[in-house]
């Protein structure tokens, strides 16, 4: 549990100018946590743009308000399906939630309840990228090759439920495991998963993380057990034969690998399928790579 006099911290993004937060917010001023925002007073956008002109990224909030800042960002998902809003930036929201999301794990996976909101957060994605027609290509416009843990598992989860919508998955609950199996993957990696030497040991960790939180799916645990198995026993921890894995299992650890390959390259993903392809053309199969290389390209 949080400390309920300290403080935590938000992404910026998540604030909506125009209305009140119920929930004051603070800035850090070297030590201090200086009043910024009262609950009660809507936020100014001019006050907003001024912040994230200096280049601030976050701001914090009391743990004591957590019910009242969790509530601000359920509601806040409906503007994701809100059509008067640009595609653009029902885009960038997307990608806030994707990246709160991933930053709150370890919180969030303390309790049954908390994990709700990742849920409540994750069908709201999943629902964007699977049924609106630009939503992937306006999340992963600009992304880049991933330089930490958290742009990895965003990169990973939008390519794999991309690539599951391409292939034919349509089943909610099929795309909400890949989703959670995505944002889950690499949850125990402490070193940088990208650099020259992988860390294995992060797969028996994470699933140790998971193994007493019986409200996490069977379907997204089997996915993350085994993410790291590629080619005709290449991978890890049991060697097995990626194409008699089941679709969704195919996705999650091609595209996992993928952007792990363009990270370690630090190429753009966008700009990694031609040489990924030659380097792995038979870890996996070759329409896979041909629908994930159209992606990429924005042709579907
Ligand atoms: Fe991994
Ligand atoms: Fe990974």
């Amino acid at each position: 549990m949080r400390d309920p006099d300290s403080f935590f911290p938000i992404r910026i993004d998540t604030l909506r100018a125009g209305a009140p937060t119920l929930f004051d917010v603070f800035v850090l001023v070297g030590d201090h946590h200086v009043h910024y925002f009262l609950g009660s007073d809507a936020i100014d956008d001019e006050r907003l743009s001024a912040l994230k002109s200096k280049g601030v990224r976050k701001l914090y909030v009391e743990s004591r308000n957590e019910t009242s800042f969790l509530r601000y960002l359920v509601n806040g998902l409906d503007r994701l399906r809100d059509p008067s809003l640009a595609i653009g930036i029902r885009g960038s929201i997307a990608q806030d939630v994707i990246l709160t999301t991933i930053e709150n794990l370890p919180h969030n996976l303390e309790s049954e309840s908390a994990y709700r909101t990742t849920e409540k957060q994750m069908e709201r994605v999943v629902d964007f990228i699977s049924q609106e027609p630009k939503g992937f290509a306006a999340i992963f416009e600009g992304t880049r090759p991933a330089t930490d843990l958290t742009e990895h598992t965003l990169n990973v989860l939008i390519l794999s439920l991309k690539l599951a919508c391409e292939s034919g998955v349509h089943v909610t609950k099929e795309l909400m495991d890949l989703g959670t199996g995505a944002l889950l993957h690499d949850l125990a990696a402490q070193i940088d998963p990208h650099g020259s030497d992988a860390d294995p040991a992060h797969l028996g960790r994470t699933l140790q993380m998971l193994e007493d939180k019986a409200y996490i799916s069977g379907g997204a645990l089997t996915l993350i057990e085994n993410h790291e198995e590629r080619g005709d026993r290449l991978g890890y921890p049991n060697k097995k034969r990626l194409s008699r894995l089941p679709l969704t299992q195919q996705i999650l650890n091609l595209c996992n690998d993928f952007d792990r390959t363009c990270s370690q390259n630090k190429r753009p993903p966008a700009d990694g399928m031609k040489p990924y392809f030659i380097e792995r053309v038979g870890e996996f199969e070759l329409i896979h790579l041909q629908k994930l290389g159209q992606i990429l390209t924005s042709k579907i």
